[in-house]
């Protein structure tokens, strides 16, 4: 299954549901891309984060992780330029299509920004947590790690309750669909902070329902 067939409508069922809200999200820590060397984006999608790191002036060298093949040619195509831009671009910006738990990064690339965007929700607590050893494992000396993605608001009850709805019916919409594994919301902030993550910052977005953290791995703080 996977999320192919949902590749071309994923950006219109987006908007109808939250408007622009994700991709502000998405976007909320754009400085801390923009000042890295390089990047590694897992789980991308249809590239609307990249073209949008892209259009801010990113230089950086970036490779994109998806297992959907649909969903990677549609960030190509968001990310391919005009142009002399086109060429320098195809250099710099990689594609691999497959799945994150066997991935094998090209050689020599070591990334300082690592980046997943309503990710890492797609997975069970403990394939969240392999996830997470092999991002640090992968990731360069001092890189930091920017992860958005849903939570359960901890504000008013309405607040709650429209999260524990939109919530529901996403993992729902989403297990039929692409066959994620995740039954529900993992606690991704907890679950890293347990395992000796530190969370930098913290940006909040819709009452709660999303958040984006700039984090470092265990054993790459100074
Ligand atoms: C919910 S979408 C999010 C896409 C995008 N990052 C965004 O912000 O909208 C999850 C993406 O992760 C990819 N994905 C899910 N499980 C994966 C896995 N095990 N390995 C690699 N990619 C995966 C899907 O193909 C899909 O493009």
């Amino acid at each position: 299954m996977g999320f192919n067939q949902l590749a071309r409508p994923y950006r219109w069922l987006e908007r109808a549901v939250f408007g622009g809200r994700l991709q502000r999200a998405r976007c909320a820590h754009m400085q801390t891309f923009l000042a890295a060397e390089s990047i590694l984006l897992l789980g991308e999608g249809d590239g609307r984060f990249l073209e949008a790191l892209l259009a801010a002036g990113c230089r950086a060298q970036i490779v994109c992780v998806d297992a959907s093949p649909k969903m990677l040619d549609l960030a190509a195509q968001r990310a391919a330029g005009r142009g002399e831009e086109k060429a320098e671009r195809a250099i710099r910006v990689r594609f691999l299509n497959g799945d994150v738990s066997d991935l094998r990064l090209p050689g020599g690339f070591r990334p300082d920004v690592v980046g997943a965007h309503f990710f890492l929700d797609c997975f069970r607590e403990q394939e969240l947590l392999d996830t997470a050893a092999n991002i640090a494992r992968w990731s360069a000396p001092g890189a930091t790690v920017v992860i958005t993605d849903f939570t359960v608001p901890d504000g008013g009850w309405v607040w709650r309750f429209r999260g524990h709805l939109l919530i529901f019916w996403m993992l729902f919409f989403f297990r039929i669909f692409a066959g994620i594994s995740a039954r529900r919301l993992p606690d991704i902030h907890n679950l890293l902070i347990n395992r000796g993550w530190n969370c930098r910052e913290k940006a909040i977005f819709d009452h709660g329902l999303i958040c984006s953290w700039i984090l470092e791995p265990p054993h790459k703080r100074s």
